[in-house]
């Protein structure tokens, strides 16, 4: 039986060119500059214009990936979105982008897992790609945070941002050095409530009651969930080194959610890996959910820093609660 491995052949990534300073952001809740640097990292997020939808911008970083892979759109035989953010709840952000890229009979389906959505979409491409079925499945990330974000509250509102990041995972032979390691998943449901948007849903349908208690904003329990994405980005991280008997020595770049510098940091100080080898891109764009990582694998392929033949680990964590890692040869 032949047997296939998965490469990302293509990155592409993009934020809308408005933003939302930390000055901005000072004047609509009682926080300052300082405060969100010191404790986050974060110094701007982008937003979407107002006739912007999610397809829109995933649309946008999709077509960079599909160029730099060296494609035509018409070779993409698979699309996969990573979002919590979808144009709406039915059709699928997938379908409306497979309309636009004119690729249809294409199949083209969501994916949520919050903000792990896009290291879940790597497992799901890389089994996709083992078994045989497609040959160069478009895997976006993709979300328009800003429009679930309460501007009343200081603790959510400082954190999210808008973008999309998009990769192309490609059929490659199973003796190619530059492949799809492997990737470790895992889920708390338990923990669901530590971040929630409630209302919107089949549970609880939005009404004026719901709009005047603000259940159809994301609700947050910021410190909890902190310890929970160090403690599980860690936990995953081990597994995919130890499923590849590799070190962390080994790996080139670790590029984590980037949802606050310190819980990078944090699992960065975990296995005692140096600081200068984390891509962080979260100063700029903030916490952009299922587009952080493929963002900042983009980003720092384009500035240079990450090169064919690095060995690379992607961790996330988020919503559901949900985290994850992939380990690659790029
Ligand atoms: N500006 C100023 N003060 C703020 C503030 C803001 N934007 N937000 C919260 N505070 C206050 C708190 O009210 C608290 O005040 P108190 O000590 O008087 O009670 C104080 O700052 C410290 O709050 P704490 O929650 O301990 O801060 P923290 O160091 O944990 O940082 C987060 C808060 C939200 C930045 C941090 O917990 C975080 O990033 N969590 C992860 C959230 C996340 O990633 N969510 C999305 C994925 S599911």
């Amino acid at each position: 039986m032949t047997t296939y491995r998965s490469r990302v052949a293509g990155t592409g990534s993009y934020l809308p060119p408005d933003l939302i300073t930390n000055a901005d952001l000072e004047k609509l809740v009682d926080t300052n500059d300082q405060w969100i640097r010191e404790r986050t990292g974060i110094e701007h997020r982008h937003k979407a214009a107002d006739n912007q939808a999610t397809s829109d911008i995933a649309y946008e970083a999709s077509i960079l990936a599909i160029k730099d892979a060296g494609l035509q759109i018409s070779d993409i035989d698979c699309i996969l979105v990573a979002t919590v953010s979808p144009d709406y709840l039915t059709p699928s952000t997938a379908c409306v982008m497979q309309a636009r890229l004119g690729l249809n009979g294409v199949p083209a389906l969501d994916l949520n897992a919050a903000c792990s959505g896009f290291i879940y979409g790597i497992s799901v491409a890389d089994a996709y790609i083992r078994m045989g079925m497609y040959k160069n499945i478009l895997l976006v990330g993709a979300e328009l945070l800003t429009r679930y974000v309460n501007y009343k509250d200081r603790e959510v509102c400082i954190l999210f941002g808008d973008g999309a990041g998009a990769v192309v995972i490609q059929r490659t032979d199973s003796n190619a050095e530059d492949v799809i390691y492997s990737s470790h998943l895992r889920a708390e449901g338990s923990l669901g409530e530590l971040f929630i948007r409630k209302a919107g849903g089949t549970r609880l349908p939005i009404t004026q009651k719901e709009i005047d208690e603000g259940t159809h904003w994301f609700t947050m329990k910021g410190r909890d969930i902190f310890k929970n994405a160090v403690r599980t980005m860690s936990a995953t991280c081990t597994q995919a080194l130890a499923a590849n008997d590799l070190k962390m020595e080994q790996i080139d770049w670790l590029i984590p959610h980037q949802a606050n510098w310190r819980i990078m940091e944090a699992v960065a100080d975990h296995f005692k890996f140096p600081k200068e080898k984390v891509i962080s891109v979260v100063h700029e764009m903030g916490n952009t959910s299922a587009a952080t990582v493929p963002v900042a694998f983009d980003m720092a392929r384009r500035d240079g820093r990450l090169r064919r033949g690095q060995t690379i680990l992607l961790t996330a964590f988020g919503a559901g609660l949900t985290a994850g890692s992939a380990v690659l040869k790029f």
